[in-house]
C-alpha cells in the first residue's frame, strides 16, 4: 500500500485521520513506517529528523538496542499479568523511589493523564476538599478535571475555568480554580478564599515551553505548608528529563505529590504517582470502603514490558555524564539556530533549555499564557511547518525534543535547514 492508500483508509476510520489531537495539513502529512535512533521513516521512504520524539517519551530515540532487547526478553515471559505482583514491577519500584526526590512511595499508571487524575483523586480523599487549582495554560491530561483553560484564546476571568472540550461536565467547573502561571500575587488572593475546601494545587515547572521561575515555586511551597494544602508537580514531561530528580531536583523545591510519565514507561503503557507515603498509601486497598480511600485500579498497572524497557532506560540515564552531554548538547543547539534567526533578522528565539526547545515569535522569554497568546502564533506556524516540510519532524507550534541519540549531523542538518527556511520568509 503507499500513503495515498492509507490515508483512504484513515480518513473512512479515524476521527479526522488521526490518532488524537493533531493532524497535520495535507500538504506536509505522512505516514510513520519506522523509527531508528533519532530518524523516523514514511511508508513513502523520506527520511525525517525527529523532534517529536513520541512526544517526549523517547529520551533515547527509536529502538535503542538496550531497550528493544530487554522488551523482547520481558514478552517472552509474559507481555501482561494482573491482579498480583510481577518482580519486573517491583524492580523498577525500587529505581523510582530512590530516585524521585518526593517518593516515599510511588503508584502505578498507565498513562501521565491517568497519573494525574488519580493524584488529585489521592489530594482530595487525603484533605477531604475538593477543589483543585491549576495554572491557565497547563496541560495535565486528557480526562475531565484538566481539560480546563489549557488552550485559553483570550486572558481567563481567574480563578474561573473554561472547558476546552464538549463533553466536560458542567458540575466540574466549580471544583476547578485557574490562576495564571509564575503570579504567585493572584494565587495568594485565590487561595486565601478558598482554603476551605482546596485540596491541591497541581503546577507544571516546565509548562509547555514556559518555565516556572524558582521563587514562584517556593512561594508555592510555602503557601501550601500554610494552608495545608498539597502541592502536586506535574512531571509528566520533565521527569527523567531536565534532571535525574527531575523539575524537583532541577529547582530545589520538593512536592508533595509529582506524577511521572513519558520518559516513565519508554514508550510503552507506564506511568506513576510518587510521593509521600501517607497520601500513596490512600490507594492500599486495604483501605476500600473508608472516605480517605483513593481507588486505583487498571488493567495494564505495573505493566512488566514497559517496565522492562523503564529499567533499560534507566540504566542508561543513570550514567554519569548522561544529562551534562544531553543538556549541552541542546544548548548549543539552540544557539546555533538562534544564531540563523538573528542573521536572518527574524524576530524569534529559539526558547527551551535541557532538551526541549520551540520557536517563539516574542522579544523575551514567556512568563504567562498571555504571554504566549500575544505573540506572533501564525509565523510560529509558518516557519514549523516549512521546517516539517523540509524533513524536521516538529508538530507546528508544538514544543520538541531532542534525544541523547540525535547528533552533531543531525543538528547541523537543521540548523541548515533552518538558514534555507529562513532565506524564503
Ligand atoms: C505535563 C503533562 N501531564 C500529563 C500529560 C498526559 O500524559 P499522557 O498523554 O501520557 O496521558 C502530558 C502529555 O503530554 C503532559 O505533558
Amino acid at each position: 500500500m503507499n500513503q495515498s492508500d492509507y490515508y483512504e483508509i484513515a480518513e473512512r476510520t479515524l476521527p479526522g485521520a488521526g490518532l488524537g489531537g493533531y493532524a497535520l495539513a495535507d500538504d506536509v502529512r505522512f505516514v510513520i513506517e519506522s523509527g531508528s535512533g533519532s530518524r523516523l521513516r514514511s511508508v513513502e521512504g523520506t527520511e525525517y529528523i525527529d523532534y517529536v520524539g513520541g512526544a517526549g517519551a523517547h529520551l533515547l530515540g527509536h529502538c535503542h538496542p538496550a531497550l528493544v532487547e530487554a522488551v523482547k526478553k520481558q514478552a517472552e515471559r509474559g507481555m501482561h499479568y494482573f491482579g498480583t505482583l510481577n518482580d519486573t514491577a517491583i524492580e523498577l519500584s525500587d529505581w523510582l523511589v530512590d530516585a524521585i526526590p518526593c517518593a516515599e512511595k510511588i503508584a502505578y499508571a498507565t498513562t501521565g493523564s491517568e497519573a494525574t487524575m488519580y493524584a488529585m483523586r489521592m489530594a482530595r480523599a487525603f484533605t477531604g476538599r475538593n477543589k483543585i487549582l491549576k495554572f491557565e495554560g497547563a496541560y495535565h491530561g486528557n480526562h475531565d478535571y484538566s481539560m480546563y483553560s489549557v488552550f485559553p484564546t483570550r486572558q481567563e476571568n481567574y480563578p474561573v475555568a473554561a472547558a476546552n472540550s464538549g463533553g466536560v461536565p458542567e458540575q466540574l467547573q466549580s471544583s476547578v480554580l485557574v490562576a495564571p502561571y509564575n503570579d504567585l500575587e493572584t494565587v495568594r488572593s485565590i487561595v486565601s478564599a478558598n482554603s476551605d475546601d482546596l485540596a491541591v494545587i497541581v503546577v507544571e515547572c516546565l509548562q509547555r515551553i514556559i518555565m516556572a521561575d524558582t521563587e514562584f515555586l517556593q512561594g508555592l511551597r510555602a503557601l501550601c505548608d500554610e494552608k495545608n494544602i498539597i502541592l502536586m508537580f506535574d512531571e509528566v514531561v520533565t521527569g527523567f528529563r531536565v534532571a535525574w530528580g527531575g523539575a524537583q531536583e532541577m529547582q530545589g523545591v520538593i512536592p508533595d505529590l509529582a506524577t511521572y510519565g513519558k520518559v516513565i514507561g519508554a514508550g510503552g503503557p507506564l506511568a506513576c504517582v510518587a510521593g509521600r507515603a501517607d497520601i500513596i498509601d490512600g490507594a492500599n486497598p486495604a483501605k476500600k470502603g473508608q472516605p480517605d480511600y483513593a481507588y486505583m485500579n487498571g488493567t495494564l498497572h505495573g505493566n512488566p514490558v514497559a517496565a522492562a524497557a523503564t529499567i533499560a532506560s534507566l540504566d542508561i540515564i543513570s550514567q554519569p555524564g548522561f544529562f551534562e552531554t544531553l543538556h549541552g548538547n541542546s544548548a548549543n543547539f539552540l544557539a546555533g539556530m538562534q544564531e540563523v534567526l538573528d542573521r536572518h533578522g527574524v524576530p524569534a528565539l529559539a526558547a527551551g533549555d535541557k532538551s526541549f526547545w520551540q520557536f517563539l515569535f516574542m522579544d523575551t522569554l514567556p512568563k504567562t499564557q498571555v504571554d504566549m497568546m500575544n505573540s506572533d502564533l501564525v509565523a510560529m506556524r509558518k516557519l514549523d511547518t516549512e521546517m516539517l516540510r523540509r524533513g524536521i519532524y516538529v508538530l507546528p507550534g508544538v514544543r520538541r525534543f531532542i534525544s541523547a541519540v540525535h547528533t552533531d549531523a543531525d543538528f547541523a542538518r537543521t540548523i541548515e535547514t533552518l538558514d534555507e527556511v529562513c532565506k524564503t520568509l
